[in-house]
Formats: C-alpha cells, structure tokens, sequence
C-alpha cells in the first residue's frame, strides 16, 4: 500500500514539474534577460537608421535629378562661347594694343580661359583711363543672393558667361552692365569644337564684355560676360547654334563701346554684327 502511494506521489510530482517546464519555455513568463532587452534596442535603431537610409537615399536621387536639370539648362541656354586665349601677347603688347594706363591682371598664364577662372578685362577707371584688372568669367550682379534656383555663386555663374546681344538691354542680369559697365575682353583667339579662330590683320581683339561688382559685406567679387552674337558662315559650320563672340578689332569700335555716354541700344547696335569670314583664319586643334 504504501508503495502503490509512493508511486502516486511521484508520478504528481513528475507531472507538475511537466506541466511547470511547459509554462516556462512555451509561454516564457519570466522577465526578459539584459540580452534580449539590448537585442530589441538595437533591431529598433536599426529599423530607424533603415528608414533614415531609404530617406536620405531617395532625396539624393532627386538632387541629382536637379542637378542634371540645370545642367541641361546650363547647356541649352549658354554653351555660345567657353574658351578664349591670349596667347604670346606681352604686357607691353597689351599696354599699346588697349591704350592702357595700368596693368593689375596676372597675365603669366592667359591660355586656356574657361567660364568661372580668373580672366584680364579692360575697363575705365573713374577719371576714364583704361586699366587692365582680373574678374572671374562669369557675370554675378550686385543684386544676386543665393536662392532656390542658385544655391551658390557659382551656378549662377554658370548661367552667364555670355550674354546674348540681342537681349542685352531688357535681360535683368545683364541690362545694368550694359548701359553702365561695359569692358573689353582681350583675346588671341578663341576656340570652338575643334578649331582655333583668330584674325587675319591683328594678333590681338576684343570681345564686348560686360562687369559687374558684387560684395556681401565680407566678399567681393569683380566679374565679366562676353557678348554673342549670329555666327558668320566660317564659326557657323563648327558651331551647333551658331554663335560667336562680338569682335571688336579697330580702336574705334573698342573706344566706341568702352564710352560711357552712349546707354542706347541703338547707338551700340551696329557692334554686334558677325564678323567678316575674309578676315578670319580658322586653325585646326591639331595643327595647334
Ligand atoms: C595701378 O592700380 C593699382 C590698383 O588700383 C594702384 O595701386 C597703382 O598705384 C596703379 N598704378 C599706376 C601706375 O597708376
Ligand atoms: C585712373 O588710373 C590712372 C592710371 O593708373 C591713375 O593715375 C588715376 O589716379 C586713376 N583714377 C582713379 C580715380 O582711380
């Protein structure tokens, strides 16, 4: 009898520590470990910083989106002229050439000038002498401010370096320049798809430029656009929208567009013809 109890007593205590070990693994009531708590911890941060992630991802594909825009914008609307030279000229060849009465601009290197470097531009100093200064190609006016559309100076620069002649006096960008500032930008040759052009009668030109001053309190900026016009039949067969820059070869044409007094339009016109083929050589890239 007393075994048969024994037996009883054991097989209850066999299931209640059965029963007891189910509830303990199968429904896990007890309070969650260090580990597991730091587990959940880090599989939230890591949900979050895959959200940030995708985010983060999804604003960098639409600012490249944008930048390609305006990029396009850049291309579509100024590709005219990007390259100028001065080539072999001397500070001296320049002093006689321009009739100038001081040289500031740095002209150990003139090759290859792009938009946004540091070119040598003759303006009139304020008793009417014509110096020579350095100001960055690319036409930044006193009024610019960053804003959505042109976040630095830079990509505004980018949208005007040349400037059409035919909407030179109604553009806000340029209107200004153009009754007030106009400069000369020397130049040797410039150059377009493949091909050097340069004048047959004078190693030295002008293009019609137009400056501007600009200063935030801190910085300033000094700089310049050159002014296009129709290509004649010689640039034209090179360049996709025929276009070249406004040559001014004669100091007469030069002292015309420098003189301050003249803010018409009309009496400024007769510059932006294209010039002569006949008196344009045309030099293959390769041929130097
Ligand atoms: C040339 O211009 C610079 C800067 O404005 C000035 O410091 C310098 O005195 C000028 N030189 C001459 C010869 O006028
Ligand atoms: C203009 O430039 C000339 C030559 O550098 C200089 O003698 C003259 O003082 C300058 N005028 C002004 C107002 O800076």
């Amino acid at each position: 009898m007393s075994s048969s109890r024994t037996v009883l007593i054991a097989a209850i205590a066999l299931l209640v520590g059965f029963v007891a070990g189910m509830f303990s693994s199968g429904l896990d009531s007890s309070p969650p470990s260090k580990e597991s708590a730091r587990f959940h911890e880090l599989q939230d941060a890591y949900q979050d910083k895959n959200t940030q992630f995708f985010k983060l991802a999804r604003e960098r594909d639409n600012l490249i989106g944008q930048v390609r825009v305006l990029e396009q914008m850049v291309d579509t609307l100024n590709a005219e002229i990007d390259e100028i030279n001065a080539v072999a000229a001397t500070a001296e060849e320049y002093r006689e050439h321009f009739r100038l009465a001081n040289i500031t601009a740095d002209l150990s290197d003139t090759r290859d000038r792009y938009p946004l470097y540091d070119i040598a531009v003759v303006r009139l100093n304020e008793s009417g002498e014509r110096e020579l200064v350095p100001m960055q190609w690319g036409l930044l006016p006193s009024w610019w401010k960053p804003s959505k559309k042109t976040k630095s100076r830079k990509s505004f620069q980018r949208m005007t370096y040349n400037a059409r002649s035919e909407t030179i006096d109604t553009k806000p960008s340029y209107r200004h320049a153009f009754k007030r500032n106009r400069v000369l930008i020397p130049a040797t040759q410039f150059y377009e798809h493949g091909f050097y052009f340069r004048l047959a009668r004078s190693p030295l030109f002008a293009i019609a430029g137009l400056a501007e001053h600009w200063s935030d309190g801190t910085e300033t900026v000094d700089s310049c656009t050159m002014v296009t016009t129709e290509a004649n039949e010689m640039v034209g067969k090179v360049h996709p929208r025929k276009r070249m820059p406004v040559i001014l070869d004669s100091e007469a044409a030069c002292a015309r567009w420098l003189n301050p007094e003249l803010t018409q339009r009309g009496s400024l016109d007769e510059l932006f013809v294209p010039y002569d083929d006949g008196l344009m050589d045309q030099i293959a890239e390769d041929a130097g």
